[in-house]
């Protein structure tokens, strides 16, 4: 049997994309990537991938926002993917869009949602005087990073911390709940459904947390 596929949205660095490819690599993630999407053509996450797995579109080159919407929409179908995940794609995604993949997009957020939705989380989360930081792992709604939380990873605010150091240690940590989290996601066990996340077809009431082995937790069996 072939391997889920994944498509990641992207518009930036692609560190977060990096992760997927590294874990594929390696054989901890087992999936195949269906493409890389973005709306800037320069973006350097783009040329992590060989080009036959690269789409980008500049959405001012169509005559509406639903057009660039329906483009990057048949194109992500076309890749024949399962999940599509938004890696650092910094644009505010439409209903239409959001409603064709629903129960399959996933997002990943630097804060700890629902605390710090939008830009801007790390200098918020010092402005705060918030304790603990961290990412989010999300379905995607179409109200901006307030889908469903399916896991976080959390870490202590030092004393003295920059937002640039904070967004550091963050996004280390989002290099292994991205990975971790498309593992239960392919495996075939993880669902939504009303504003819950189904693990195994059991409700989630918290979020899910990665384990000393950088794999989830808790989860009622192991992912093989
Ligand atoms: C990551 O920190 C990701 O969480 C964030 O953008 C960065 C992308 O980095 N996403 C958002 O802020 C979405 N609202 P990357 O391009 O190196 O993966």
């Amino acid at each position: 049997m072939s391997h889920p596929r994944i498509a990641v949205l992207a518009s930036g660095r692609g560190s977060n994309l990096q992760a997927i490819l590294d874990a594929i690599a390696s054989g901890a993630l087992r999936a195949r990537l269906a493409g890389v999407f973005s709306d800037r053509p320069q973006a350097a996450a783009l040329h992590r991938v060989p080009a036959a797995l690269r789409w980008s579109a500049k959405p001012a080159s169509f005559e509406s926002r639903d057009a660039y919407e329906q483009a990057l929409g048949d194109a992500i179908a076309a890749s024949g993917a399962d999940w599509i995940v938004c890696a650092g794609y910094m644009r505010i995604l439409g209903d239409a869009l959001i409603q064709r993949f629903a129960g399959r997009m996933l997002n990943i957020h630097p804060s700890l949602l629902p605390r710090h939705r939008g830009l801007g989380t790390h200098a918020a989360a010092l402005a705060a005087g918030d304790a603990e930081h961290g990412c989010s792992v999300h379905f995607v709604i179409p109200e901006l990073d307030a889908g469903t939380v399916i896991a976080q990873a959390r870490l202590a605010i030092a004393p003295g911390e920059t937002p640039e150091r904070l967004a550091q240690r963050v996004l280390a940590l989002e290099h292994l709940l991205l990975p971790a989290t498309l593992k239960l996601a392919v495996s075939g066990r993880l669902a939504e459904r009303g504003g819950t996340a189904l693990v195994d077809g059991q409700p989630m009431f918290t979020p899910l947390t990665l384990d000393s082995t950088n794999g989830l937790a808790p989860l009622p069996r192991p992912i093989p």
